[in-house]
């Protein structure tokens, strides 16, 4: 049942605080990563990996992009990512002691669970399933499997299995990690941070009314630009995607180092321009972007922390969020990207957990 929301995607949208926590329940203690979080045969596996390929599609995929920035950073192990579809059908050259990650909230998905049958023959260490279904396929064929606990997610667009994974993502960093040299202490800021997700999640859907008011300036227009940098790249082409699957507003993404070598042309007082910049260091280099931008008459929409020198003035609308450890700032920003599109759908009358042409778990090719 909806709970007197009005769609299931709003409702899972809010259930994020609990779900987050569900799924590090019994993975942390006060300052590490439980050893025992994937499982009796995970320390061989996790223990020899010297590198990581990640295979997911959709959503799932840009759970796997944002790892890659933490797997590179925290644990210093070379990761790739690739969407399933294209995985499958081309020759892969695997090194020595990769481990096989896939990502999916469904377990059901036909691209993936081919990817992960090609990459049985592909002389893998072994593989792992980062996994929202108990028993389905996907979990059935992997060597290991660390489930996360988001519960059913009956919204077509995927929210809480995304925050759900990159929490998921965030575990498997900090056990890599720690087996390749990551900082004891370090480990313990993240963890510690980790402890205080759920109430900081809570914190920014108390935001909602807000997002839903700048919701409005999006109704009426055709397209929309998503800018982040670093791990808030796969963020803003999260937030696109959603923003395409539930309102029909054609949406890109793009780092915002890319801005001049393309899209800029694009930009005119009617392509609202989305930038997540939690903090100065990200929004120093964005803030020339931002004006080129404003130059062109772009409305700009900007998600960042306290933190940030910059304020509301004529076309340009700051939302604050709570301060974050920045390992985890992905995580965050993600909610201001989901409510957005939500109430974008909600003004243009779509069918928001059924938009059309699209099914809930991709099961044929
Ligand atoms: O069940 P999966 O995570 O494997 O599904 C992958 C994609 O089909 C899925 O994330 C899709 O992109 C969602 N509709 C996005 O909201």
């Amino acid at each position: 049942s909806k709970d007197g929301y009005r769609h299931f995607m709003l409702k899972e949208i809010y259930e994020q605080p609990q779900v987050i926590a569900a799924t590090l329940e019994g993975r942390l203690s006060e300052r590490r990563v439980l050893a025992e979080s994937f499982g009796p045969q995970a320390e061989a596996l996790l223990s020899r990996a010297r590198q990581v390929h990640i295979v997911a599609c959709g959503t799932s995929y840009h759970a796997g992009l944002v790892a890659r920035y933490w797997l590179e950073k925290y644990a210093g192990l070379p990761t790739q990512v690739e969407v399933a579809s294209e995985y499958r059908y081309r020759r892969v050259v695997v090194p020595e002691d990769t481990l096989f990650v896939t990502l999916s909230q469904s377990g059901e998905t036909a691209d993936t669970l081919a990817a992960l049958r090609f990459a049985r023959e592909r002389g893998y260490l072994g593989s792992l399933a980062i996994c929202n279904v108990p028993g389905s396929s996907l979990v059935r064929e992997s060597d290991l499997a660390l489930m996360t606990q988001a519960g059913p997610e009956i919204g077509v667009a995927s929210t809480k299995a995304f925050t759900t994974q990159l929490v998921a993502l965030m575990l498997l960093t900090l056990s890599l990690g720690r087996r390749h040299g990551l900082d004891a202490a370090e480990e313990a800021r993240i963890v510690q941070a980790l402890h205080a997700l759920p109430g900081v999640v809570r914190q920014v859907l108390g935001l909602d009314a807000a997002i839903e008011a700048l919701s409005t300036a999006f109704a009426e227009k055709q397209h929309a630009l998503f800018l982040g940098r670093g791990a808030h790249y796969p963020i803003a082409l999260e937030g696109a995607l959603k923003l395409k699957e539930i309102s029909y507003i054609h949406a890109e993404a793009y780092p915002a180092g890319e801005l001049k070598h393309g899209p800029l042309a694009l930009v005119d007082s009617e392509m609202p321009v989305i930038s997540v910049a939690p903090n100065d260091e990200l929004l120093e280099k964005l803030k020339s972007n931002l004006q080129e931008v404003r130059a062109r008459g772009g409305e700009l929409f900007v998600f960042a922390d306290e933190s940030v020198r910059l304020e509301d003035t004529e076309g340009v609308h700051v939302l604050r969020l709570p301060r974050i450890d920045e390992a985890l700032a992905p995580l965050l920003y993600t909610l201001p990207l989901q409510l957005l599109s939500y109430h974008v759908a909600v003004l243009k009358g779509t069918d928001v957990d059924q938009p059309r042409n699209l099914a809930k778990s991709v099961t044929v090719e």
